[in-house]
């Protein structure tokens, strides 16, 4: 007898004996019935693509941290936009690099109605009118301590920090903003926000809330992109949720709700795929995901040294979001995979 000899155990029951003929790879033997039994997809309809906005003109500045995402300018953006319009994508997510001379302790920068944000709205408004444009209402781009609120004292004030965050909100509907994606966690953003958007006659303006945003690392790319990586003094563990906590998320969905969010989101995403699962089923809401830079960041890393397969892991990442009952997905990744899904 050697190695490649095997010898049943005699009264060894047979496969068919031991699965009562249940044999689960029956259905999985070609590409054919592979695909009749496929449970999730995905499509172009589930992208969200978050672009980075400079002044300038005619600038496409490469961020180190995130190879393949850039920092464009509202021209170039425009652009952008139009080509992601034409891929199918249904929706766009600004964020802005604010210039140091613009940044104080309030943010009061982002009530101006021609900064970045607002200007690239307008633009792409005009130019890509069928392409959705969600704007973050948060402050961090605008304070010159890095935070998403008004830092007084040492503490980050709430209450101040939302009729900020709400006033706002109504000058980015105003100059074309479709969905207002709060990200500061402060409490009672989302009904002040929906106040003050429905005051000025912007009922049909909808609120994707950040509704369980943690207080993570793989923020840390996203830093870099928007300059405010250096800035940042202390944490954000007094307004983003601990990762620890899962009946906390529930907590804050159910509140962003009640107070009238029409969407909620999970943010960051993969390594929160619990969380997202739990608020599907208890909330039966539209419900999206933030692939956040830091995620973005190891697949592209990790490709660019051959130690995995990029296009693979990609796909293979938004997947699990749907799986984990998304409706759809902000990701840097969503032009590479708008065109991949197109051939
Ligand atoms: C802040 C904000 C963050 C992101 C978007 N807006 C987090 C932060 O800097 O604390 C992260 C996005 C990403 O990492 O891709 N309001």
């Amino acid at each position: 007898m050697n190695r490649f000899t095997r010898t049943k155990p005699a009264g060894a029951r047979s496969v068919d004996e031991i699965t009562q003929s249940r044999r689960l790879r029956r259905m999985r033997k070609a590409p054919w019935s592979r695909r009749l039994v496929q449970e999730n997809r995905l499509t172009v309809d589930d992208l969200i693509w978050p672009i980075f906005l400079i002044e300038g003109e005619n600038k496409r500045e490469p961020i180190a941290a995130m190879p393949g995402a850039f920092r464009l300018s509202v021209d170039v953006a425009v652009k952008e936009a139009e080509r992601a319009a034409k891929l199918g994508i249904p929706a766009i997510a600004t964020f802005p690099n604010v210039e140091g001379s613009l940044k104080d302790v309030e943010g009061s920068h982002i009530l101006d109605p021609d900064n970045l944000i607002n200007k690239a709205s307008r633009a792409i408004k005009a130019a890509a009118p069928g392409i959705g444009i969600i704007t973050d209402a948060a402050l961090d781009p605008f304070t010159s301590h890095g935070h998403d609120g008004i830092l007084r004292d040492g503490v980050i004030v709430n209450d101040e920090s939302v009729e900020q965050v709400a006033a706002a909100a109504v000058l980015q509907a105003a100059a074309g903003a479709d969905i207002i994606a709060p990200s500061d966690m402060m409490d009672g953003r989302i009904g002040a926000i929906r106040d003050a958007l429905d005051a000025n006659g912007f009922q049909d303006v909808a609120i994707m809330s950040y509704a369980t945003k943690f207080a993570s690392a793989f923020y840390g790319p996203y830093r870099e992109a928007i300059g405010t990586a250096g800035l940042l003094r202390g944490d954000k563990k007094t307004y983003y949720i601990d990762p620890a906590n899962t009946d906390e998320a529930m907590r804050e969905i159910a509140q962003d709700l009640a107070e009238g969010a029409d969407m909620i989101m999970v943010k960051p995403g993969l390594p929160y795929l619990d969380i997202i699962r739990r608020a599907r089923d208890e909330f039966e809401m539209p419900t999206f995901a933030y692939q956040v830079s830091g995620e973005y960041s190891m697949i592209k890393a990790a490709a660019a040294n051959g130690w995995l397969d990029g296009e693979r892991a990609m796909l293979e990442s938004l997947l699990a979001f749907k799986r984990a009952g998304c409706d759809g997905i902000l990701t840097y990744f969503a032009p590479e995979v708008a065109e991949l899904l197109q051939r």
